[in-house]
Parts: C-alpha cells; structure tokens; sequence
C-alpha cells in the first residue's frame, strides 16, 4: 500500500505541476483528492491493514494529501500569474502613439458673416436685441405704418398662425423696433439679427425662410448724414475699404425718406458682369429715416427725436462676402461647399 501511495503522489505531482490551464488542474485534484478519488479509493483499504501499518500508512497518506495541496495551490498561483501577465501584454497600452483627433466642428458661412457684422456694430455702440419669430401682425405691420390692403398682408405672402390674420411668421425683422421703441427711451442703438418668412418659392436667391439684420437708431438730431456714415463704415469694414457703396431713393411705408443701398459688384467692379446681372451694383439693404408716425406710436415724440433703421439680408451679405453665387448652398447643408469654412 504504501508503494501504491508512493506511485499516487508521484505521478499526481507530475500531472499537477504540468497542468496547463485550471481545466487541467482541476481535472487532477478530483482525479486524486476528490470524493471518489484515487487517494480517497486507497485509503478506504485501510481497514485491511495491520494496527502496526495503520498508522504509518495514515501518516503517509496525510503527508500526500497535504503535499498534493500544496502543489495544486502552487501550480493556481502560476497559472493565475501568467494569464495576468498575458493580459498586460495584451492589453498594454501605448502612450506614444499619436491620438486619434476628435473631429471639431465649424461656424457655418452665415454664422461667420454675422458675428462679424455684429462685432463691427458692438464696436459702433450698439447692443443686440431680439424679437419672435412668431409675431402679431400689430407689430410686424401696423405699427410700421403698414395698413390693412398692403400688399405683404396678403395671404400669398405671409405665413398666417391664426385665421384672423392677428398672428403670422414675421416677414421681417423691423417688428423689433417696435418692440425696442416702446420699452426703451431714447437714445437707442440696436441690431437684431433673425429669422424671417415669406411665400417664395426656392431658387438661385429666394427662400421661404431667410435672415436679416435689422438696426435701428433713436436720439435727438439724427441725420440721413448719420445713416449714411454708419452704414458705409459697415461696409469698409466687411469688404475692404475700398469698396464703393450707392444710396438710392426707394419706398418702406416705416422710413421716409427711404433708400437702397447697393454696394459695388466685387466681380466687376462695377463694368456690369453676370453676377451683378449687367448693373454693376448689387443690393445690399434697405434703409431710411424712421417715419415720424412709426415713432409717434410706439410712444416717442418725433419732433424731440429722430432715427435711421436698416434691414440687411444676411443671406445677401454672406454671398458677397464669400463670392457665393447660389443662395441654396447656404441651407443645403452639403459638407462639400461647408468644409470648405473651416478655419475661416
Ligand atoms: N424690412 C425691410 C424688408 O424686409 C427692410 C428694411 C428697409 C428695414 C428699410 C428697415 C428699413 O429698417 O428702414 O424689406
């Protein structure tokens, strides 16, 4: 018996310590040392035996048993300790490579247009206000002087909310003035950029919805002299010094007297060309003199103040500024003609 122990415990001893995974091991622990084991079988001879061997063979078998856990236990550390380090070579992590850069974004064309715009004015004086987008028909209509029978009431023009014509998508963003005029007491000096809404259909330089910039300027003495040295510095600024404006008679029902101010055509230079559709000329915005009835009611007296206002198509100045000749490019989100922004 005790040859058999001795045969056990050095065969199991080679099984444990080339075991090559913990499948393996664990074979080899219940192979000897588990209930139905080879140890276990071995040991239930024991009854066979003389009292002299018992104890002698007993303390064998312990002395295996003990040595066998060791082993085992050894042999898990091993294994334990190389998959780890298996998985730190696996998964080692390489602080010198290059990262991968995460992908930033950019200002849209008219985004870049407009803070630049609004930069120039901030330096000029003037603060920013906004207006909704949803608007009583009150401010974007009568009270600019725009009676019931214009023709931007009409229902092929103006986007209605409400059947009774009280509310509708603002065609403009001269509503703000209003809205300014009867919170602020002069002097005022306000832009206010926005969205606006009409029923055109799209094409090369029309949309349903589209941006302005509208300014508005409320104190005692202010002159046509100041509109126009406002609005060409403004100018200077954005397309270069050089360039060359033009301030022609026109009609708002809101500014009297009224004016179009076109700045000369960047491709020509003024020789007429296709852009500029043989003018030599492109319009830029309207402007005027704020009408003593627009001032009176919204609450200002019109013979203590004066004011210029403007509208500038944002759409238009962002064209200019960027040699764009299709206004769908700038809404048709097509990463080809936007990437080429970045960094602008
Ligand atoms: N609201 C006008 C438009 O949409 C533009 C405009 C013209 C605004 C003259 C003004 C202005 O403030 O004085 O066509």
């Amino acid at each position: 018996m005790k040859e058999q122990l001795e045969k056990l415990r050095e065969e199991a001893l080679l099984l444990i310590s080339g075991a090559e995974d913990f499948a393996a091991l664990e074979g080899a622990r219940v192979r000897f040392l588990g209930k139905k084991g080879e140890l276990t079988a071995i040991l239930k001879q024991m009854g066979s035996l003389s009292p002299e061997e018992r104890p002698v063979i007993g303390q064998l078998a312990n002395a295996i048993r003990e040595a066998l856990d060791e082993a085992i236990a050894s042999r898990r550390q091993y294994l334990e300790d190389k998959a780890l380090s298996e998985r730190l070579v696996k998964e080692e992590l390489d602080v010198t490579i290059p990262g991968t850069p995460v992908k930033m974004g950019h200002r849209h064309p008219m985004s870049i247009v407009l803070q630049e715009a609004t930069d120039i004015f901030i330096s000029m004086g003037f603060s920013v206000a906004e207006g909704p987008e949803v608007e009583l028909s009150e401010y974007d209509f009568d009270r600019l002087n725009i009676p019931v029978g214009h023709t931007v009431r009409e229902w092929q023009d103006t986007f209605y909310v409400t059947e009774d014509e009280a509310v509708h998508l603002r065609c403009q963003t001269s509503p703000v003035q209003v809205r300014v005029m009867e919170k602020t007491k002069p002097p005022i000096r306000i832009i206010s950029p926005g969205r606006v809404y009409r029923k055109d259909e799209v094409d090369a330089t029309h949309s349903p919805m589209f941006h302005q910039i509208e300014g508005l300027v409320v104190d005692k003495g202010v002159t046509m002299g100041d509109l126009k040295g406002t609005l060409n510095a403004l100018v200077r600024r954005l397309y270069g010094p050089e360039t060359k404006t033009r301030f022609r008679p026109h009609h708002f029902p809101f500014t009297e007297p009224s004016c179009e101010v076109d700045v000369q055509c960047f491709i020509c230079g003024g020789a007429g060309c296709r852009v500029c559709k043989g003018e030599g000329w492109i319009e830029l915005l309207g402007a005027g003199m704020v009408h003593p009835k627009v001032l009176q009611m919204s609450g200002i007296d019109p013979d203590v103040y004066s004011g210029f206002a403007f509208g500038i198509g944002l759409e238009r100045m962002t064209m200019l500024r960027f040699d764009i000749d299709d206004m769908r490019l700038l809404f048709e989100n097509d990463m080809r003609f936007l990437s080429q922004f970045q960094g602008v």
